[in-house]
């Protein structure tokens, strides 16, 4: 299923802007980035086009699943394709899970709302859902309240929910964000392998350039709620055509000398754009280093 946005705009009441005839598009099965500052407007495309906008913003333009509209459905009809056909898993999973309800039981509801599965087919198929995001000892996680899982396991539940449907669309907004690096990396590689194996057309909004360049292929980037630039990671990371991106690169770049946390990136870039950005943040650091760090990163990320 594609998704096709066209000239996206939100407004609040009072006439300010939130976003500004925003256009771009994903192709079926295709995973798409949306990077851009704090503020950017990132989460008001994703609840625009799931019509979750917060009360009072209206927004006008195109959303389009295959070629059907969807931008301003009625509550709904918005109700059968938001579970279903597109789902949407969050920063904080928190925000989607029930605090007062068992994890099981919420896995159930978009079977029990979408499906005519029985009783006994959709506690089969929760065992198979919290299998599937490799939570271990599924019973227990199942009779569990999301409070009793760590972050980790609650994105994980989270995610179960969101694909309990076989969406057709994922929306991921910075699912990751809350998590320490390492179970970041976990839940990033799981929703990647999730989505190619169900082949589900994937929007995954973040404001880190290196997360996105281990799950997108194409890259959208915003600022101040319009879009920049439409292009391919490859391309955006090597060859921006615009100066924004190539700041937000070098930004993460700058980031990498003195974080080690770049990721497949670092290698990626022209060598030219590192010995720059070696002067500017940090003259100790040598450039050898990191080429050796990136390739050794760049084999991880490809394995
Ligand atoms: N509930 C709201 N009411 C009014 N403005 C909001 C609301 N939520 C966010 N905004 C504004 O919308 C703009 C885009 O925000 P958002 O899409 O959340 O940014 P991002 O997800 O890229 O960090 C920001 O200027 C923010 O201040
Ligand atoms: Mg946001």
């Amino acid at each position: 299923m594609s998704l096709v946005v066209e000239n996206l705009s939100v407004h609040t009441r009072t006439g300010r802007t939130i976003l500004k005839d925003c256009s771009w598009q994903v192709p079926t099965g295709g995973r798409l980035g949306i990077i851009g500052e704090s503020g950017s407007g990132k989460s008001m495309s994703a609840l625009a086009i799931l019509g979750l906008l917060p009360e009072g913003m209206t927004a006008s333009g195109s959303v389009r699943l295959d070629s059907e509209e969807i931008l301003g459905l009625g509550k709904a009809q918005l109700r059968h394709i938001r579970g279903a056909r597109i789902a949407m898993v969050f920063q904080e999973p928190l925000t989607a899970l029930d605090p007062l309800m068992k994890v099981g039981r919420q896995i159930a509801g978009p079977l029990r709302l979408h499906t005519n599965l029985t009783k006994a087919h959709i506690q089969e198929r929760v065992h198979e859902l919290l299998t599937m995001v490799a939570l271990d000892d599924t019973e227990r996680i199942a009779a569990s309240y999301p409070w009793q899982l760590s972050g980790g396991q609650r994105q994980r539940v989270a995610l179960a929910m969101a694909l309990a449907c076989e969406p057709e669309v994922l929306i991921a907004d910075e699912p990751t964000t809350a998590l320490d690096a390492t179970v970041q990396g976990e839940v990033l590689n799981l929703l990647s392998e999730l989505v190619e194996k169900m082949g589900t057309t994937l929007v995954f909004v973040t404001h880190d350039l290196p997360v996105i360049a281990k799950v997108a292929e194409d890259l959208v980037v915003m600022r101040h709620g319009e879009i920049i630039e439409c292009t391919t990671v490859a391309k955006g990371l090597h060859a921006p055509r615009e100066e924004y991106t190539r700041q937000l690169v070098e930004a993460a770049l700058s980031l990498s000398v003195r974080a080690s946390d770049l990721g497949g990136c670092v290698s990626d870039l022209d060598v030219r754009a590192l010995e720059r950005d070696v002067q500017v943040s940090d003259p100790s650091a040598r450039v050898s280093d990191l080429g050796v760090r990136g390739e050794s990163e760049k084999a991880a990320l490809h394995e």
